[in-house]
């Protein structure tokens, strides 16, 4: 049996939606039944846990063979992921399909990458069959920028020019379903990519085009993009550490594509044309 954890955000929704087209039989963890029945629906194998309650997890791992691990970016994301890993060793899963990001490693230079590279080392150790899934920006994150494209026309980020090879979430869904369900997955880290590498003045003119209305793009100094992620209520710590990853674009760490889409699901990513097709009621 397959556990699904943090089925009910942004990619674990996906994942179900998936695993139901293929008719894999599964299970979703969550912390609130009743939340999670309103986001996927009433007709789930729902079962509770939460990994800041590492009591929770035994009854929710038992019987699993395959967990696909997945926290939100958190400060205590560590701490809580290897809560899951202790209770996936007691409970004799066999495979871990662990949510990583692009570059991860104990030493990596920055904050998450070096939170993932601990946890992925710790399931290594523990000897799990593991797959790491390492997907670039999603694009979904604009989804954040929605209210300012919406009212103003204009949205803002520190990475100037910069290219990023964007990933939609049905693709890394679609790998993780894959690693989920078919042999041949373990011992793999997939770096997962959009077809190619956008500068978001491309992505401010394929909006517009979509819109059918001017959508801009607007540079900002890392000070006020950090500052307007504090005004919006994140912790400062994790607004430093999604600076860090601006600068990592800045310095052209996410402009190179992968062929992972293509090798595992056997079609091509899908392109930022087709996320804002698909996503035009979040925009207007
Ligand atoms: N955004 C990006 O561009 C990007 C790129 C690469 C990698 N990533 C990685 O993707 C991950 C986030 O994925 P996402 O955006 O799909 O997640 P998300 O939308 O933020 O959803 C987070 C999930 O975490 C679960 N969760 C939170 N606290 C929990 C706890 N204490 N115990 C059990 N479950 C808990 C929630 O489940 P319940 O509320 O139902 O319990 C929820 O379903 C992070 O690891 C991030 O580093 C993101």
């Amino acid at each position: 049996m397959i556990l699904l954890t943090g089925a009910t955000g942004t990619t674990g929704q996906e994942t179900v939606r998936q695993l139901l087209e293929k008719g894999a039989p599964f299970r979703v963890m969550t912390r609130d039944i009743e939340r999670a029945k309103t986001i996927l629906g009433p007709d789930l194998d729902y079962v509770a846990g939460d990994f800041a309650a590492p009591e929770t997890l035994a009854a929710a791992f038992d019987g699993i063979e395959r967990l696909s691990l997945l926290c939100a970016f958190a400060e205590k994301m560590v701490s809580l992921e290897l809560n899951a890993v202790a209770a996936a060793k007691r409970a004799g899963i066999r495979h871990i399909v662990k949510m990583s990001a692009i570059g991860s490693a104990p030493d990596a230079p920055t904050k998450i990458r070096r939170w993932h590279g601990e946890i992925e080392q710790r399931i290594e150790r523990e000897g799990f069959a593991y797959t790491n899934l390492w997907p670039n920006a999603f694009m979904q994150n604009f989804r954040r920028f929605a209210p300012f494209i919406k009212n103003d026309g204009v949205f803002y980020a520190a990475i100037g020019e910069s290219r990023v090879a964007l990933v939609d979430v049905v693709d890394v869904a679609a790998v993780t379903v894959a690693a989920l369900t078919e042999d041949g997955h373990e011992e793999q880290t997939y770096e997962i990519t959009g077809p190619r590498a956008y500068s978001y003045g491309e992505c401010a003119e394929i909006l517009s085009r979509i819109l059918n209305k001017t959508v801009r793009f607007e540079s900002v100094s890392m000070d006020a993009s950090h500052k307007a992620l504090v005004d919006a209520g994140l912790p400062a710590s994790l607004a430093d550490a999604l600076i860090e990853i601006d600068q990592m674009f800045i310095d052209g760490f996410g402009a190179p594509v992968t062929d992972v889409v293509d090798r595992v699901v056997g079609r091509p990513p899908r392109s930022f044309e087709v996320f804002a097709r698909d996503n035009t009621d979040s925009f207007t």
